[in-house]
């Protein structure tokens, strides 16, 4: 239900005063059921380049043979992870799934709202919603929805080429959730893979209970908003039962009365119309690789499971819970100027690796990736993220 409106109004009044964010909003996209599918191209690869995870990304052809991508009976899209096949003795093995990237693009003035009832979770696995710029990271990226294994909540954080792009510290009064990766005063957003250094993004992680995991599922999921203006970024999670009245329809929503938000990257110390370009929506379900795998992350919540990630891989049963169960999202924005051109640039890149039709990346060559710095896009950050993981983690 939402909350009672003499309780949201001084809040929503006070942010008002300081941020500048429309009140109105016209709805751009509006995916659900069949609709929701036909938005997004399915970029088939063999090998998850990116992200070294066991898995191999189908084509759309092939992942609605296999009934990985379809519409339920209630008009849920639902988008799994195979948890039929057995890959026990196939050292090369990877499990099929799908990774989605929208076909339009997303500019600033865009609040995205996405309701789910179920987001994959369990030992092993990781999903994601996200958006990307076409030139990674030059262009940007924002993770709405993260996290691995049996965690409970999501985290949420900015990847940037921009060297000046921060979070500073001093947001802590003006958000609920807590930021995770702090050093001094800032939380560094800037990817730079030839260093080394502030890969990990600048994550804020949800204190509200069940943003993540079984507990999310069993609540009955959830909604996860994220506001990309001349103010900042800007993300909130509403619980089931938790979720404000004028989120849900199509009408024009305003998050000035939505109270204090999850995650704020306040423009001041981030400027979100020249460290961000046009984005794609993105969205996919990883397994292993290089957070899920991670071994000191993995046994964090999946030490009394299973001694390594890649050891799960194989048995099916390990993947009931991976899949997304997706109400709608939808795209509004506050700009007049509502055409957005075709993401036309990131499917040059989607032909990369569609050979060994059978095959995917095994935990072998995952690891040998990784050790690599010389990898272009989100595999540069996501190779040092290990380390900066591995070093929090300690
Ligand atoms: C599409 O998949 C290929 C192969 O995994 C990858 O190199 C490319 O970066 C992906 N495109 C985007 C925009 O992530
Ligand atoms: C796909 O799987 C779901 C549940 O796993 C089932 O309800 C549905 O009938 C299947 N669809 C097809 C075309 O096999
Ligand atoms: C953030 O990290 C980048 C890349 O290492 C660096 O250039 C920049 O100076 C850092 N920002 C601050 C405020 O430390
Ligand atoms: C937090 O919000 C208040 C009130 O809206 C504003 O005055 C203040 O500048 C904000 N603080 C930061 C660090 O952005
Ligand atoms: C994972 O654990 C299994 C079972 O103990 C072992 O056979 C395998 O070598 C381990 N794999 C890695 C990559 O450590
Ligand atoms: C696969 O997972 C679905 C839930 O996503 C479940 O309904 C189904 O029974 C599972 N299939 C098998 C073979 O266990």
């Amino acid at each position: 239900m939402p909350l009672d409106m003499s309780l949201r109004l001084p809040v929503a009044l006070l942010a008002a005063a300081a941020i500048t964010r429309a009140q109105t909003y016209t709805l751009q996209q509006d995916l659900a059921g069949a609709k929701f599918l036909s938005a997004f191209k399915y970029n088939e690869s063999a090998i998850d380049f990116n992200n070294f995870g066991n898995v191999h990304f189908l084509s759309q052809a092939a992942a609605v043979a296999a009934n990985l991508t379809y519409v339920d009976a209630s008009g849920h899209v639902i988008i799994k992870v195979d948890n039929t096949t057995s890959g026990a003795g196939d050292p090369t093995f990877g499990r099929n799934t799908v990774y989605l990237e929208s076909n339009e693009l997303m500019d600033i003035g865009s609040l995205l709202i996405f309701d789910a009832n179920h987001i994959p979770f369990g030992c092993s696995v990781w999903p994601s919603l996200f958006t990307q710029g076409q030139i990674w990271p030059a262009q940007g990226e924002i993770d709405i929805i993260e996290n691995v294994n049996l965690e409970t909540a999501n985290r949420f954080s900015l990847h940037v080429g921009s060297s000046s792009c921060v979070q500073p510290t001093s947001v802590a009064s003006n958000q609920t959730g807590t930021i995770t990766t702090a050093a001094g005063s800032i939380s560094n957003c800037t990817v730079t893979p030839a260093t080394g250094q502030n890969t990990i993004g600048c994550v804020t992680t949800e204190t509200k209970p069940n943003s993540y995991g079984s507990g999310f599922a069993s609540q009955g999921g959830g909604v996860f908003a994220m506001l990309w203006d001349l103010s900042g970024i800007v993300f909130w999670y509403f619980p089931r039962g938790s979720v404000p009245s004028d989120i849900g329809g199509t009408a024009s929503p305003d998050p000035t009365t939505w109270g204090k938000a999850s995650a704020w990257y306040p423009a001041s110390s981030c400027d979100p119309s020249t460290v961000f370009g046009p984005q794609i929506i993105t969205l996919y379900t990883d397994i292993c690789g290089a957070f899920a795998g991670v071994p000191s992350l993995f046994t964090a919540t999946c030490g009394q499971v299973a001694p390594n990630c890649s050891v799960l891989v194989p048995d099916p049963t390990n993947y009931n819970d991976a899949y997304w169960d997706i109400n709608y999202l939808r795209v509004f924005t506050n700009q007049a100027a509502t055409a957005s051109a075709s993401a036309s640039a990131s499917a040059a890149s989607h032909s990369a690796s569609t050979t060994g039709g059978g095959g995917g990346s095994g935990g072998a060559s995952g690891t040998g990736g990784a050790s690599s710095l010389s990898h272009l896009g989100r595999a540069g950050w996501v190779v040092v993220a290990l380390v900066g993981v591995a070093a929090v983690a300690l």
